[in-house]
């Protein structure tokens, strides 16, 4: 991949990539779309698929993540993808003669809170494959999904601390007709669990409306406390936080108001679904 990498540099072709764990939905394909706008018909856009083990802890759900490469690559084929990367975990995490993989890359100040705080191994996990996708691919933009708010914060700014010259997109999220955002994670939910994930959707409008009226302004506990009570009202959530932040810098407010951006994790019987949303 290196080696194709560097040679479509040194020919002059753009190169756009998509990262993404597989099981591709139609939020992975806007992604793919949004690349081949940004690198142009004889640009070319790599789709990286790697169910990537650094950013699971144990006990997560890494063994079975949902994975049908076949099914992508026909969905890549399909939407104009020139390459698919799928490297395995032996090519990814090499055990050399001299020992176990045991170089990371780290971000020590946005990944500190929210998904942070709540999986303290991931977003390691994640700088670290996405640094080595980018000197493997060598694209000069990738794009990122806008339902991962907090890790293409992230990701913008390990590019910006370690000059990678990489321009980072961030697509917007996509949803399904009911609110729910898309993501491969949404298979787990059965029955009527898959009804009852819309309360991530349904939260994020309640705590819009609220701050809807102009100059409106609540206090950030008051917001939290409402939604808890919301979310609970459906059985099979179980909120594992919820946090007002400024959009720039992550940090958390005290009060809410319009421009404020809400991100949260709330687990539907046993799936950790993610949502935001700028009110
Ligand atoms: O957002 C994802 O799917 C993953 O975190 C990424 C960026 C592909 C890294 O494994």
């Amino acid at each position: 991949m290196q080696r194709l990498g560097r040679s479509w540099q040194r020919a002059g072709a753009r190169v756009g990539l998509v990262p993404t764990m597989g099981c591709l939905h139609d939020a992975h394909l806007s992604l793919v779309r949004r690349a081949r706008r940004a690198v142009g018909p004889r640009g070319r856009v790599v789709v990286s698929i790697y169910v990537n083990p650094t950013q699971f802890a144990p006990g997560e759900d890494f063994a079975r993540y949902p994975r049908d490469l076949a099914r992508d690559c026909g969905l890549c084929r399909a939407a104009g993808v020139d390459v698919i990367f799928a490297p395995s975990d032996r090519q990814m995490y090499a055990r050399g003669a001299d020992g176990d993989f045991s170089t990371f890359v780290s971000e020590e100040s946005l990944a500190r809170g929210m998904e942070g705080a709540a999986r303290p191994t991931h977003f390691r996990g994640v700088t670290t494959v996405v640094a080595k996708l980018f000197h493997l691919v060598q694209p000069e933009v990738a794009i990122f999904g806008a339902k991962d708010y907090q890790q293409a914060a992230i990701i913008k700014r390990m590019v910006r601390d370690l000059n990678f010259p990489v321009k980072i997109i961030v697509a917007p999220i996509r949803r399904e007709r009911d609110g729910l955002a898309m993501s491969s994670r949404n298979r787990y939910l059965t029955g009527d669990l898959r009804r009852q994930a819309v309360v991530l959707w349904q939260a994020l409008q309640r705590a819009r409306a609220a701050v809807r009226p102009p100059g409106k302004t609540i206090p950030a506990a008051r917001l939290k406390a409402a939604l808890r009570r919301f979310i609970a009202r459906t059985p099979a959530a179980r909120l594992d936080y919820m946090e007002f932040f400024d959009p720039a810098t992550l940090t958390p407010v005290a009060k809410v108001r319009r421009g404020v951006h809400l991100a949260l994790a709330v687990f539907v019987g046993g799936t950790r679904l993610i949502d935001n949303t700028r009110l």
